[in-house]
């Protein structure tokens, strides 16, 4: 007889952003006529820039004829855009070489996957707050232990609370942890670290022997200059670090799908090359993501990709800026919204964050996400994300105003 993998069994609901979407969904089908403004989910609503939208067209033009036509690509990614990524790196501050850069098709997919790595032994440590997609993922692959619905936490799984007190930078780990994912700028509290206390993480993962899983999607929101853009910005990172990055949220690409993953060749556990290990997983699992996608990417590190990067990502934060001040000046406390497209506000009245995304959507239509829906000390907070239109940002505020 099949036997399923019984870990898929022990996950609780729906994933986060489907249980929103199906909540929407009825809601609008019992209301027809409500104007519901979206600010759950982190996708983007405005176009993807000229660039972009020039190469992918020269793509698929190439793509037309035989003589530039492209078929399956380099399964780690094609050079030209390995290359552009590298030297961006590099610009930075950052050794990374072109070869230590596997080209994918988005962060999701590669925070997701890279836990394969890893014996199901090890224990993986999470901040709380915290993207779902970490721990969903360890719990398929069944790693971490029991669930007990009254805490919403696993028997084996580490959480580092992220609070108001500690401003939402969790503190080291007091037990063992073997893998620790981190994301700064952060989703969902928009807090994100100095490079003196990433530099304490690093210290800690090369200390203990543990891997740091580092996810940077949101590093193109960065605008104070103390901040971090990449964990390889810290001292010994190459021997402890692995650092996934996305296109979605600085070009626009949600729809695209394009990212990547940087594993050092220095960073090895058990005496096996994590680089290789990588290499071997993409090549068996993977065909590479579409030539006219990685053109389009390439597109980004020339002068106009990142001008229209720059833009992009400013009118986000005009958003973001927007609902910060306004939310601040009606009395809610807020965090984020400074180096992150993403506001994290206290539910009033100490509503539950389930109990404020039903007033929102029932009394003014509009959607954020739950605070509870990233983890247990995400109670008591709601986020919003600056990447609806500017004038859907603007009428929610109104909203807000009525509430
Ligand atoms: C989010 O809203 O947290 C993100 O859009 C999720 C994602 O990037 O997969």
């Amino acid at each position: 007889m099949t036997k399923i993998n019984a870990n898929y069994q022990k996950l609780p609901g729906s994933y986060l952003f489907s249980m929103i979407a199906k909540k929407i969904a009825a809601y609008s089908a019992a209301h027809p006529d409500a104007q519901i403004i979206r600010l759950g989910i982190g996708d983007v609503t405005q176009p993807l820039g000229a660039p972009v939208i020039k190469a992918l067209h020269e793509g698929v033009d190439e793509m037309a004829n035989a003589a530039t036509f492209h078929g399956y690509a380099p399964d780690l990614g094609y050079s030209f855009l390995r290359e552009a990524i590298a030297g961006e790196y590099k610009e930075r501050g950052s050794k990374i070489e072109a070869d230590e850069i596997f080209v994918s098709d988005g962060a999701k997919s590669d925070s997701a996957n890279i836990q394969e790595l890893f014996d199901l032994d090890n224990r993986i440590a999470v901040s709380d707050p915290v993207y779902p997609v970490y721990v969903d993922s360890n719990v398929m692959a069944g790693r971490t232990g029991t669930y007990d619905a009254a805490t919403g936490m696993w028997s084996d799984v580490t959480y580092m609370p992220c609070t108001e007190e500690n401003g939402f930078i969790a503190d080291l780990p007091k037990e063992r942890a073997d893998i620790i994912y981190l994301c700064f700028p952060n989703n969902p509290t928009g807090m994100t670290v100095t490079k003196e206390q990433l530099q304490r993480w690093v210290d800690y993962a090369n200390e203990h022997d543990s891997v740091i899983i580092y996810d940077a999607a949101y590093e193109a929101y960065i605008t104070e200059a103390d901040k971090p853009h990449s964990i390889y910005e810290c001292e010994g990172a190459r021997t402890c670090a692995i650092e996934i990055r996305s296109f979605s949220k600085n070009a626009g690409f949600t729809g695209l799908r394009l990212g990547f993953t940087v594993i050092p060749k220095e960073l090895k556990r058990g005496g096996c090359s994590l680089h290789d290990m990588w290499a071997r997983r993409h090549g068996t699992k993977y065909n590479g993501a579409p030539y006219i996608v990685q053109k389009a990417g390439a597109a980004c590190y020339t002068p106009e990709g990142k001008a229209s990067i720059r833009s992009e990502v400013g009118y986000y934060m005009e958003n973001a800026r927007i609902i910060y001040t306004s939310l601040k000046d009606m009395g809610y406390t807020v965090y984020g919204g400074v180096n992150a497209p993403y506001i994290w506000l206290k539910t009033p009245d100490q509503m539950t964050s389930w109990d404020f995304f039903d007033r929102l959507l029932e009394t003014i239509h509009v959607v954020g996400t739950p605070g509870a829906g990233f983890g247990p000390h995400g109670e008591g907070f709601f986020r919003l994300t600056a990447f609806g239109t500017r004038e859907n940002t603007k009428k929610a505020m109104e909203r807000f105003r009525k509430l």
